[in-house]
């Protein structure tokens, strides 16, 4: 028994190979880890799984169907567990065609090879395959304040490229399922936070930037609204989800936790304040208001209520406590902090805030 795990070098495959490899539910079962090491991928991620056999590393693109076969033929994993994709919607709007080729193309080919090795399976094997498919909240679009939260029958109305690419990508699945009968499963995740997560996001950015004096920029008037759930907690979802979600079917997971991205980043600041007191003064003097996001999405909201229905998840991690374990990782691991950012990171870095 083993697992093929995509982009398990970035922020929540390295969680979930981690949290996998220790959970006492999945028996030490072996993951080889298929990541094309972008900037978002991170070997040091994995660093404490050195030596250990039950790891499997393989830097390659999902793209590559000729090495995706390869590995399937060789490995003979029961499931596919599929997190690599391009993730940030900044990233999306000033370069989109990484999006298309990753989050679209790349999943087609995973998905072809998938339906290629799984044709091939027989008995007990065929029947327990599964390709689960990882996705989030954005295809939904955006939420007017006060509606209901987005259901698994909520319309498809991505507005980013991010958000187009994996519609598109869910869509695939889906399509692959009803077509050719393999057996997928789509979860569809709010916004994670928790340690390994490049600081290009809200949270990691912003305790960067304050350890570092460096503003903290709020797009617009940072009021827009997203879901937020512990890092740890998704992957126990996706877990379950493996383990008994029914196929074809797509599952919400969110924190029930919605909350404007100011009032994060006061959160942030007040608890920088208590464990890493800055001389110069309260770290909220370094808020600043910035250009807002082209067709920024307003509100997220997850209704996560079928997978507590069906498969008893819910998250673990409160808010407040999600959020101390963060920041608390954050200080611990500077070291980590300084080894992502790298040059590439600074002309990020530039190519998005000089302008704002
Ligand atoms: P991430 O950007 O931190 O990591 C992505 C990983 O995929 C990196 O290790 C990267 O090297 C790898 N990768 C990129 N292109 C690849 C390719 N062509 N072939 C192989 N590997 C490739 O992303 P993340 O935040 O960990 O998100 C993982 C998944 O979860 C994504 O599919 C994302 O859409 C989804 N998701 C993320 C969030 C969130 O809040 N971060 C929420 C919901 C869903
Ligand atoms: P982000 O972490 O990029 O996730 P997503 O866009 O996928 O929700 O951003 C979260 C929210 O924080 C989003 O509304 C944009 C906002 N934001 C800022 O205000 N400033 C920043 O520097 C960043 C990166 C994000």
């Amino acid at each position: 028994m083993t697992l093929l795990v995509t982009g398990g070098a970035g922020f929540i495959g390295s969680n979930f190979v981690l949290d996998w490899l220790a959970a006492p539910e999945t028996r030490g079962e072996p993951v080889v880890d298929l990541d094309a090491l972008t900037y978002a991928g991170n070997l040091a991620n994995l660093a404490s799984l050195q030596g250990d056999a039950r790891h499997v590393f393989v830097q390659g693109e999902i793209g590559d169907r000729a090495l995706v076969d390869r590995l399937l033929a060789t490995h003979r994993p029961r499931a596919i567990v599929h997190f690599a994709a391009e993730s940030h919607v900044d990233r999306s709007i000033h370069g989109p065609g990484a999006f298309i080729e990753t989050n679209v193309e790349g999943t087609f080919t995973l998905l072809e090879a998938a339906r290629a090795y799984w044709a091939k399976l027989e008995g007990d094997a065929k029947s327990a395959f599964r390709f689960l498919h990882v996705s989030t909240d954005e295809v939904y679009g955006s939420l007017a304040p006060g509606a209901p939260a987005f259901t698994e029958d909520h319309p498809y109305e991505p507005n980013s490229p991010y958000a187009a690419s994996k519609a598109a990508s869910d869509h695939l699945v889906r399509a692959w399922h009803h077509t050719y009968g393999l057996p997928v499963v789509t979860t569809n995740c709010s916004n994670n936070y928790g340690p390994y997560q490049f600081p290009e996001k809200l949270i990691p950015l912003m305790i960067v930037n304050a350890l570092a004096g460096k503003p903290l920029p709020v797009y617009g008037d940072g009021m827009q609204v997203r879901d937020w759930l512990y890092v740890g907690d998704h992957c126990a979802a996706i877990r379950t989800v493996l383990a008994r979600g029914r196929l074809g079917e797509t599952y919400n997971i969110g924190g029930w936790n919605e909350k404007p991205n100011r009032e994060i980043v006061q959160t942030l600041c007040a608890l920088l304040d208590e464990l890493r007191p800055d001389p110069a003064g309260p770290y909220a003097r370094l808020v600043r208001s910035v250009a807002d996001r082209p067709g920024h999405d307003r509100r997220y909201a997850i209704d996560a209520r079928k997978i507590e229905r069906e498969l008893g998840w819910r998250p673990a991690e409160t808010f407040a406590s999600g959020i101390r374990k963060t920041v608390r990782w954050y200080l611990d691991h500077t070291d980590w902090t300084a080894q992502v950012q790298s040059g590439a990171y600074r002309d990020w870095v530039a190519t998005n805030y000089a302008a704002r």
